[in-house]
């Protein structure tokens, strides 16, 4: 009686064993909802998660956002305005992924980026160098509002953090004349 049971136990895992090979993976439906699943998680930031977690936050593209404004202005000086158009595209990328992973940031962030950047496009594909500097004034102004407005890690306002037109290129190692 005992052996029997084990053989119909060892046929009955066979069997089990045999259908779950037969089965030719789970049904599309579900195996779209799992996607659907993972696409939600890589979609929206949580913290909780690690690889979110690494992301860089709103001051890592800030100091990007310093070097290209560095880059652009001494490329619009010397009248390589493709160097300074290059810098202005950067501006615009970097800024995206402080939307993606600080979504808070969004409302002051986009109406700051939607006016200025443009304005500084328009000029250099102009080659406008009085236009260039007046949209940079004001983009550097927008710097200003904006910090003195928000708080930052430890700081209740990014007041001290004042941005002007810069006097040294950061780059020595950068023609800013090109070709
Ligand atoms: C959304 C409004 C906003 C605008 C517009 C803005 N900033 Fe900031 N900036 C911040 C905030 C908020 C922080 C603090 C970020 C944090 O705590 O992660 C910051 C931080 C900084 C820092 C300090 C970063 C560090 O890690 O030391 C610099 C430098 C900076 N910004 C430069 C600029 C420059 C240059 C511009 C314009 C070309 C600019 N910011 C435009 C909001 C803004």
């Amino acid at each position: 009686m005992k052996a029997f049971k084990s053989v119909l136990s060892r046929g009955m895992l066979i069997g089990i064993a045999l259908l779950v090979f037969a089965w030719q993976g789970p049904p599309a439906v579900a195996q779209d909802s799992v996607n659907k699943a993972i696409d939600a998680k890589f979609s929206k930031y949580d913290g909780k998660l690690p690889l979110w977690a690494i992301q860089p936050g709103t001051a890592p593209r800030m100091v990007e956002l310093t070097i290209y404004f560095n880059n652009m202005w001494f490329g619009a000086q010397a009248g390589n305005w493709d160097l300074a158009r290059f810098e202005a595209y950067r501006s615009e990328e970097t800024i995206k992924g402080v939307y993606v992973v600080r979504a808070k940031r969004t409302s002051t962030l986009k109406p700051w980026a939607d006016y200025a950047l443009p304005a500084l496009i328009k000029a250099i594909e102009a080659k406008d160098k009085a236009a260039f500097e007046k949209a940079y004034d004001a983009a550097i102004a927008g710097c200003n509002g904006c910090h003195a407005g928000s708080g930052g890690g430890p700081l209740k306002s990014m007041a001290a953090f004042k941005i002007t037109r810069p006097t040294t290129p950061l780059f020595s190692n950068i023609d800013f004349k090109g070709k």
